[in-house]
């Protein structure tokens, strides 16, 4: 009873899992149905007399145009093609207003939502220095420290005031959209008269591996929101603009999200496998190497999600079909200091699953990630990617054996099952 208690609290498995939706703030709902639509209207409108009219449907098949076209760039062959710098478009900067934003505020929003545990470290570093200073890098309109500091202002949503000033710090290789993003910061501030003067904002101009001699920093977190897929394939730059990042990580430390595609997902994990063992605070349960950094399957996370937004669902609907999965991979690297509270050590009751239940020879049966190699369980109940769960060595070990079920010819046959949707 106590004891098991005790256990619990350290090895629950439900304070991992990463398939449960999140709750997003009110606040979020207003930005994304009031202040994006009516600051696009206003700085995009091709017409004088549309930008004081309230964002309607023809505004929504007006936008969309751009969009098509932006959401074919993005995935259209991300495996292999190098994007260009497509916010010197207007129409690209606008459809990302109007939908990415939401979707890639999102992922952050979720994953801050799922490790409070880091967004403490966050806020305990800023009252020791005064400042909550979040980086951003490839900023693009601030979307990952934006959704930050929705986050954060929502934690103190009834308080009379912030115990430390905020300081956005945006490092993008696109200038017009960081001045997008810091007009839209302001529509958004304007909204609260209380604290004016207490939120700041630097942009840094500049490709982000390209640092300026003894670049220096204090962050207490740093943002990497779907940037990495869009940098130099050089794994020396690569690292090496890393670097000043990673270094000496504080507060909440660093996190970086990309896509569900498989080169950037792998990017990742070989990053991680370049840093470990250090702490983390996810998506990892053991420090050993990644057994998805490369080969066929890689790692990353879909969660059922009622994404928020009346106008961000009509351009879902635009684009195909109503959005209600969070597709993403991510590291989430600590400070050297939350080696208690992070993963450190290898969490060896647990276990990530790392595919949706799958049908094969040996009936149904899950991906787990183990250290060094991925191993299968059988999926007794509905189990899902980006869940935990105990890992029952006597029961599993020889199910272990193999990395892919095969059949008696040799083959290796797998089939997805489908997973049901974000219940309504
Ligand atoms: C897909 S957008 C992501 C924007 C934002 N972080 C988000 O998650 O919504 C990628 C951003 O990275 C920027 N970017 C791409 N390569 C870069 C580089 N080498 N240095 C700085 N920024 C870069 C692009 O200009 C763009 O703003």
């Amino acid at each position: 009873m106590n004891f098991r208690t005790k256990i619990d609290n350290k090895y629950d498995p439900k304070r991992f899992s990463l398939s449960r939706p999140a709750q997003f703030p009110s606040l979020w709902v207003t930005l994304l149905d009031e202040v994006i639509p009516q600051f696009v209207k206003e700085r995009y409108s091709p017409q004088e007399s549309w930008k004081k009219k309230p964002f309607s449907q023809t505004d929504v098949v007006f936008f969309s145009k751009g969009l098509l076209d932006l959401s074919d760039f993005f995935t259209l062959d991300r495996e292999s093609a190098t994007l260009p710098n497509y916010f010197t478009t207007a129409k690209f900067r606008s459809s990302y207003f109007l939908y990415f934003f939401a979707l890639q505020g999102a992922k952050f929003l979720t994953l801050f939502d799922r490790y409070p545990l880091a967004v403490e470290a966050a806020l305990a570093h800023a009252k020791k220095t005064g400042v909550l200073s979040i980086v951003d890098v490839g900023s693009g309109p601030g979307t990952a420290s934006i959704a930050f500091l929705i986050h954060v202002l929502d934690r103190y949503k009834s308080a009379t005031e912030i115990p430390f000033q905020i300081h956005l710090h945006w490092i993008d290789h696109n200038q017009t959209i960081m001045k997008d993003g810091e007009l839209f910061l302001q529509r958004l501030l304007e909204r609260f008269p209380q604290f004016d003067g207490d939120i700041s904002l630097t942009t840094e101009f500049r490709s982000w591996w390209k640092h300026p001699r003894d670049y220096d920093f204090t962050a207490s977190i740093v943002l990497f929101g779907n940037v990495l897929n869009e940098s130099s394939k050089d794994p020396k730059v690569f690292l090496q603009g890393l670097a000043p990042f990673l270094k000496d990580p504080q507060g909440a430390g660093v996190l970086m999200v990309e896509p569900a595609f498989r080169s950037a997902s792998q990017r990742l994990s070989q990053i991680r496998d370049e840093l470990m063992p250090r702490p983390l605070w996810g998506p990892c349960l053991h420090v050993s190497k990644c057994p998805l950094a490369e080969g066929r399957d890689w790692c990353h996370f879909s969660v059922p999600v009622k994404l928020p937004g009346s106008f961000f669902k009509r351009f879902s609907i635009k684009l195909g079909g109503v959005r209600d999965w969070l597709k993403f991979s991510f590291i989430w690297l600590a400070a050297n200091e939350d080696k208690k509270e992070a993963v450190f050590r290898d969490l060896l009751p647990l276990v990530r699953i790392v595919s949706d239940p799958m049908t094969t020879p040996r009936g149904q049966q899950n991906q787990i990630c183990r250290p060094d190699r991925v191993g299968w369980v059988p999926s007794h109940k509905n189990l899902f990617r980006g869940e935990v769960i105990r890992y029952d060595q006597k029961r599993y070990d020889s199910v272990l054996q193999s990395d892919h079920p095969k059949t008696r010819d040799g083959k290796s046959v797998r089939k997805p099952i489908r997973r049901p949707g974000v219940r309504k």
